[in-house]
């Protein structure tokens, strides 16, 4: 039996837990860096402290999503709130594979889309983007009455864009396609597409509560459609999916105009980081060594040349940046997703790349030079 002393006494393994662990620089879920104010959380607390928790959640709902379609700049009647925006993405798959529509997906994009069809069998055709990562709008899917095609802009993890005027275009030359465009990026872009929904009933939009606010923890997200459509996705709603917390956050704090103000500006700050960013790669570094694709998301992709991308991924590593490896989607081979973080975390991934191809830069030099002497020796 283990003695009291022993039980209270700390172990090695115990000790070595609580030396500091190192900072970890978080940049592979696009998420924000900064948290809410604490200030804000107690109110969110205070409120909870209230509430019964032996009750489902009070009936709040439609206040909300009038608040929400207030800052979608649309009608109540045209927006539905959900646990996160991937969990409206699965409900809708699950929903049209079981109406057997064609299902049309952009490939490629957010991995849920495939790794949720592959979890529920449900079978979709990829539209693939060209190789320059753009979409393909020369090469069309065939879409009809029963076709759905889901739409990623701006695109994850690659950042590429459909303009208003090709969606629009698309939306009149399918309109009995319905056209579902996650939009979750939408803050971080130049384009509202809100506008086509009030002429086009083929067209859903969903967005997200967890890219421009630092409440990805929180799980909110919604879609907008016309009215009739919305009729329909809220009947898939199961009730009270969504919890007294998420309901909490979303009365309390997610339309202060402060939090607000502030969630905005720290918008405007991530697409000042991430045109910084990009422009330093595209200055620093040979197309050949590292590429940057433009982006309108709150991340960036790069393609390293492929002898330089584990060795990047290890300083990375070693530097506790955590990144997206982008590899495994079809097209992106050799590819990593930045989420773009505050300056120092910009600054400090900028390092990495530096110092991997600096040493590469010396080591193909020096190689070079042995050759040349060996060869004016010879
Ligand atoms: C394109 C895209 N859609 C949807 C989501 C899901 O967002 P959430 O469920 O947090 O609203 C993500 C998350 O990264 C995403 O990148």
């Amino acid at each position: 039996m283990k003695s009291t002393t022993s039980i209270l006494a700390p172990n090695q393994s115990s000790l070595s837990n609580t030396q500091e662990s190192p900072k970890r620089i978080l940049l592979d879920k696009n998420e924000l860096s900064e948290d809410v104010n604490s200030w804000l959380k107690l109110k969110v607390l205070d409120k909870l402290m209230d509430a019964e928790w032996n009750r489902y959640p009070e009936n709040t709902l439609q206040a909300i999503e009038s608040k929400v379609a207030e800052y979608a700049k649309l009608q109540a009647s045209q927006v539905a709130l959900g646990p996160g925006s991937a969990s409206i993405i699965a409900n809708l798959l699950n929903y049209f594979a079981i109406q057997q529509k064609h299902i049309v997906i952009v490939q490629p994009t957010y991995a849920l889309f495939e790794v949720h069809c592959r979890n529920y069998q449900i079978p979709f055709t990829p539209w693939m983007l060209k190789n320059e990562l753009e979409f393909d709008f020369e090469q069309t899917p065939q879409l009809d009455r029963n076709s759905v095609l889901f739409l990623t802009s701006p695109n994850n993890p690659v950042g590429n864009t459909i303009d208003l005027e090709t969606l629009e275009n698309l939306l009149q030359r399918f309109p009995e396609t319905l056209i579902v465009l996650d939009n979750v990026y939408y803050e971080f872009s130049d384009t509202d597409f809100s506008p086509l929904l009030n002429q086009y009933s083929n067209l859903l939009i969903i967005r997200s509560f967890s890219k421009a606010f630092p409440v990805a923890s929180v799980r909110l997200g919604y879609i907008c459609g016309s009215e009739n459509n919305l009729g329909w996705i809220k009947n898939l709603r199961l009730n009270y999916s969504l919890n007294s917390f998420s309901l909490a956050v979303a009365s309390e704090i997610l339309f202060d105009p402060t939090f607000q103000k502030e969630s905005l500006c720290r918008v405007s700050d991530i697409i000042r980081q991430r045109e910084l960013l990009t422009a330093r790669i595209m200055a620093y570094f040979e197309t050949n060594e590292i590429e940057v694709f433009r982006s309108q998301g709150n991340f960036i992709l790069i393609k390293v040349n492929s002898e330089l991308h584990q060795e990047i991924q290890n300083k990375l590593h070693k530097c506790h940046i955590l990144v997206l490896d982008a590899s495994k989607f079809p097209k992106l081979n050799d590819c990593i997703r930045i989420s773009i973080g505050n300056s120092e975390e910009c600054d400090a991934v900028m390092n990495v790349l530096l110092s991997v191809t600096d040493l590469k830069r010396k080591n193909t030099q020096a190689q070079n030079s042995s050759l040349l002497c060996a060869s004016s020796l010879n």
